[in-house]
């Protein structure tokens, strides 16, 4: 709670002039002042110099645009064709307000949450996310470090550059992700490798029959920058692809609901489709043995035509809510987003640019100051909104147009 942030948001009654003045005197303004707008817009707008400066996630985001190689930057923002659906990620949330009720006690906040018989201190979890070293040397290690340090459970990717095991070793609190690979034998080592690290849940993609169509990268491909192209110069392996002798194709546009069947009979762990998008689908998880979903479009990596997640999500919980667990990613920047997906019915929200943003620009400080912000953003939601624990979030919390 002794964090810049949580100083920015206890000064929201501030003045303009003494807001101004309090960012000038700490040096931030070097020049970009120009037209100053009212005193919301001109955080936004301050030149981020140092993790110090950092108030928010769009600070991270512009922190790391400056810091790593345009190829780097766009590796994380990049999306499918237009960014249609990575647009309306956001705009849900931006569309949704909340109704905040008033002299409840919440002199103490309860975060934790349960997921597959485990606690959790916080419903904020670090979403799957391949090749982290094309940001930070130091990778999905850094990012592990971090969740472990702020409490906080992280998915970890397939493909990450370091193996299960290496992330495992930091301590972190962990999930292992999944791709579908026609060499089911392939999936199944891999799920044997999760469980023996200690994953407590396999998440499988299922999102991506198709390769997303970023164009941007492929942009960035065929017109490379010179001297941008390796954004950290780390060897990037697959750590998760070293041990195992037989194909290791990924990607199965083949698979369908009773492979998925079929595989979860043969695994231990609790298995959680990330994709969920329809009602329909969510049924047919519970018909099929599934245990949990993410509500996801893969933040808008995938289809370029996609729903908000949170306009999906009120249908899912429908079908699902309080029988397995709900997860739902795509577009979550600050605290309130976290508020209202679970007002929404989701039990836990996963973020995904937010601490790739944070890993870019500054590693594992970084990747922690993003956890600090977000959980602090949370906090005061629930202080605001009378709901001290997240058992008292409700959808009448929450309200839209
Ligand atoms: C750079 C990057 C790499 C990703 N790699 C994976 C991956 O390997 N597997 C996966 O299931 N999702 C992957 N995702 C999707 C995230 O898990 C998550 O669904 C998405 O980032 C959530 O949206 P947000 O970035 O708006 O928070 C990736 C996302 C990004 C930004």
């Amino acid at each position: 709670m002794s964090d810049k942030a949580d100083a920015a948001g206890s000064s929201d009654h501030t003045s303009r002039r003494t807001f101004t003045g309090g960012l000038l005197a700490s040096g931030v303004a070097g020049g970009w002042l120009g037209a100053v707008g009212d005193a919301v817009a001109l955080p936004q707008r301050a030149r981020i110099e140092s993790l110090d400066d950092v108030l928010n996630i769009a600070h991270l985001d512009q922190a790391a645009s400056r810091r790593l190689s345009a190829e780097a930057y766009h590796f994380i923002v990049g999306a499918s064709d237009d960014g249609l659906t990575k647009q309306a990620n956001r705009l849900a949330y931006q569309q949704t307000k909340i109704r905040p009720r008033r002299l409840v006690d919440v002199s103490t906040i309860d975060t934790s949450v349960e997921l597959f018989g485990r606690l959790y201190a916080s419903p904020i979890i670090l979403a799957p996310a391949g090749n982290q070293q094309l940001v930070h040397a130091e990778g999905e290690l850094a990012t592990a470090r971090a969740a472990a340090r702020k409490d906080h459970l992280m998915v970890v990717g397939q493909m990450s550059n370091f193996s299960i095991e290496e992330v495992a070793a930091t301590g972190v609190a962990s999930w292992f992700q999944l791709y579908p690979s026609a060499n089911r034998e392939f999936m199944l080592h891999l799920a044997a490798r999760a469980q023996a690290a200690g994953c407590g849940a396999l998440v499988l993609t299922i999102d991506g029959p198709s390769r997303g169509n970023h164009e941007a990268a492929r942009w960035f491909r065929s017109h490379p920058v010179k001297g941008q192209a390796k954004a950290t110069g780390a060897p990037g392996k697959l750590g998760n692809f070293e041990d195992f002798a037989g194909p290791k194709g990924i990607g199965d546009p083949a698979l369908d609901w009773e492979a998925v069947a079929a595989l979860r009979k043969q695994l231990e762990l609790p298995l959680v489709l990330k994709g969920i998008v329809t009602r329909e689908d969510a049924r047919l998880c519970r018909k099929h043995g599934v245990d949990g979903v993410v509500v996801s479009n893969h933040g808008g990596r995938q289809e370029g035509n996609g729903r908000a997640t949170l306009d999906v999500l009120p249908e899912v919980v429908d079908e699902l809510g309080g029988r397995m667990p709900v997860l739902v990613d795509g577009g979550i920047r600050r605290g309130s987003d976290v508020f209202k997906a679970l007002a929404y019915g989701a039990d836990a929200v996963c973020i995904g640019r937010p601490y790739l943003w944070g890993l870019g620009a500054f590693g594992q400080p970084g990747v922690e100051k993003c956890l600090r912000i977000l959980s602090a953003e949370f906090e005061r939601t629930l202080r605001y909104a009378g709901t001290p624990s997240l058992a008292d979030i409700s959808p009448q919390h929450v309200w839209r147009d």
